[in-house]
């Protein structure tokens, strides 16, 4: 359903939304469901070949070892390849476990979760003498909670219908304190590690990454909405507004920095390893909070990205002070960023993109870790795809804008893939060459959080029928409430949005390029030269264009944009 209150939010949702784009009912879209649904069904069966491995060979540790069939007390030390502090009497969170709960939801298993949800509530506790990295503690554990929370006690109980009550919340919000002192650092920029029990240790590194700094605000921030405490977001933000005060004057960040002195350690960035749910999140708060300060971030840094990392359809990496390109390297992290480009709008360049890590994929069987464009060959030692769910979110992103089969075929491959390499008796294990597909004896969480959630909601959207979610960078879907959002100006509340929705039905219409019109550039050579960023914004203070030679082109396609009924510019693609 497109949302009341914002006149500028319904072509976000118009993206989003699975209702829009119904074909007529014909015999071939009778076919077209059928399949869908046997693909529905084989994603149902992968998740519980995961989940029912790990519930008997590794639960309530935190990971399967689906090759020996035993378990790994991940969350600790997780990200750190030293394992220089692994604790004596740590035996794990059952991690899996709480990162299948928001997919046990989609699935439609109330007796699973119910059965989770009393297992954690009175077992689980975070008083233990673990270090852990925030950053991937904050995206699993507190958004798996915080994300499982809100879909259980939603109030028209159309999911589940126990009585739950706070059990959830109770557990995230003993987490997010434990965050807390991790933020006691001179910039706000917190540390990248934390023990759970006694907080920061003596001699703690202060080195942490863009995406450790940066992307915390959705959980932190919904943890702040739904428990009243403002700490929590207030932590998170001040964090982020540091963060983004020390970009270049090219708008660019780099990959790792010093949180007691907010320098620089890595110059060199792009939009993976390290970098890339920094973006991600700018965009996605901006959705769920609606404060025009994370747009006025999101943009001004994709803008940078447009045109300081992307090469054609490849993004290479750049020095933040130079805007010199460092490494052409593609890695499957990056696989995500089609998706991000989806809710932002810019279908054209997403599609062009996820065509090529398809192609690479295809090559593979899978998308190796990391690939280095300028020699045309695999990096000698990352050559493991450890059951990433980039490609699958993207294709359901894009699958959900244009409702192209095309993007059907490429979520059978994938399945297909998964599969045929990675599938042992035991659950799914990574792959540690794809060279050779050598597997390792690791099922990673995300796995069932984000690779089968998302092929899920792929062939079956319904969960997203009547509501709009926003999908944390672990793949936990948080609602959209307008209770949440900050109020906007006036200036965005159109009066008759009504008739424009008219209008736009059966239409792709841009998110971001309601927002912002392009410069006014002027075309020579019949259009062909033209690469810029996408959608530079105009000279005009509220981005509002009059007629369609304000809107110039699109710099991906060089196709004239046109200035709709509202006057913003956008590719009315008709479909
Ligand atoms: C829910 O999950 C449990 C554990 O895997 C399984 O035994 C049960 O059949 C599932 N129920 C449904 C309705 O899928
Ligand atoms: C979990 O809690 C229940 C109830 O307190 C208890 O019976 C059970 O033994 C606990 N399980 C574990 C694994 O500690
Ligand atoms: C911290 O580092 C200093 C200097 O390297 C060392 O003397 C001290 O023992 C360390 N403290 C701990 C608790 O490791
Ligand atoms: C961060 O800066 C402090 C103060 O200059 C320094 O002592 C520390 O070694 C730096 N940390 C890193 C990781 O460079
Ligand atoms: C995606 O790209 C393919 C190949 O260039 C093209 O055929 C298709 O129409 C594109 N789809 C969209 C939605 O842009
Ligand atoms: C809204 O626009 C439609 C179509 O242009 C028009 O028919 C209708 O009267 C307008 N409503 C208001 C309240 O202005």
């Amino acid at each position: 359903m497109l949302p009341r209150e914002f006149g500028k939010w319904v072509f976000v949702f118009l993206v989003l939304s699975p209702t829009v784009f119904n074909p007529s009912v014909s015999g071939l879209d009778i076919r077209w469901a059928s399949k869908k649904r046997h693909m529905r069904e084989k994603v149902r069966e992968m998740f519980y070949h995961a989940y029912n491995n790990y519930l008997t060979y590794a639960f309530p540790h935190d990971e399967l070892k689906p090759l020996t069939k035993s378990f790994t007390d991940s969350l600790s030390e997780l990200g750190n390849l030293n394992l220089e502090h692994l604790p004596q009497d740590y035996t794990g969170s059952a991690l899996t476990l709480i990162e299948s709960l928001s997919s046990l939801v989609i699935l439609g298993n109330n007796t699973e979760f119910g059965r989770a949800v009393l297992w954690l509530s009175e077992n689980l506790t975070f008083d233990v003498d673990a270090r852990i990295n925030l950053f991937e503690c904050n995206i699993r554990v507190l958004g798996g909670l915080v994300s499982a929370h809100i879909l259980a006690t939603d109030s028209t109980n159309r999911f589940l219908q126990g009585n739950y009550k706070n059990q959830l919340l109770i557990l995230a919000e003993d987490l997010g304190q434990r965050f807390l002192p991790a933020f006691s650092t001179p910039t706000g920029l917190p540390y990248a590690w934390i023990n759970l029990k006694y907080g920061v240790m003596e001699n703690e590194t202060t080195e942490s990454s863009t995406s450790g700094c940066g992307s915390l605000i959705l959980e932190m921030g919904t943890l702040s909405q739904l428990t009243g405490d403002p700490r929590y977001e207030a932590v998170a933000l001040r964090a982020l507004r540091k963060l983004w005060s020390m970009r270049s004057s090219l708008n660019l960040l780099g990959t790792t920095l010093n949180v007691s002195t907010g320098e620089w350690i890595e110059y060199s960035s792009g939009i993976g390893a390290g970098v890339d749910s920094f973006y991600e999140y700018l965009m996605k708060a901006h959705i769920l909070f609606g404060k025009e300060e994370f747009w006025r971030m999101f943009h001004s840094a994709y803008l940078a990205v447009q045109k300081y990392f992307r090469h054609g359809s490849w993004y290479h990496e750049a020095d933040m002070r130079t805007g010199r390109a460092t490494y052409w390297q593609l890695t499957s992290l990056q696989a995500f960023w089609p998706g991000l480009q989806v809710l932002v709008g810019d279908i054209s360049a997403a599609n062009l993109s996820h065509r090529e890590f398809f192609h690479v994929w295809e090559r593979f069987g899978v998308l190796p870790e990391r690939y280095l464009l300028d020699y045309q060959m695999l990096h000698p030692t990352e050559k493991y795809y450890p059951l990433r769910p980039e490609l699958a979110e993207s294709t359901f992103y894009l699958y959900q804008a244009t409702k192209d089969p095309w993007y059907i075929k490429v979520g059978e491959s994938i399945v297909k893939s998964l599969n045929l390499y990675t599938r042992v008796e035991g659950g799914f294990a990574s792959i540690k060459d794809v060279t050779t597909m050598q597997l390792e004896d690791h099922q990673h969480s995300f796995f069932l959080a984000e690779t089968c959630k998302y092929l899920y909601l792929l062939f079956d959207d319904s969960f997203l029928a009547d509501r709009n979610y926003v999908f944390t960078t672990e793949g936990h879907p948080l609602p959209v409430l307008s209770s949440w959002q900050e109020k906007l100006p006036e200036a965005y509340i159109l009066s008759n949005w009504t008739s424009i929705k008219r209008e736009r039905q059966g239409r792709q219409a841009s998110a971001m390029s309601l927002q912002v019109c392009p410069a006014n550039l002027k075309l020579k050579d019949g259009g062909k030269q033209v690469e810029s960023a996408c959608h530079v914004p105009d000279a005009f203070a509220d981005h509002r264009c009059i007629n369609d030679d304000d809107c110039g082109v699109d710099s991906t396609t060089c196709r004239r944009r046109s200035c709709s009924m509202a006057g913003y510019c956008g590719l009315w693609l008709l479909i």
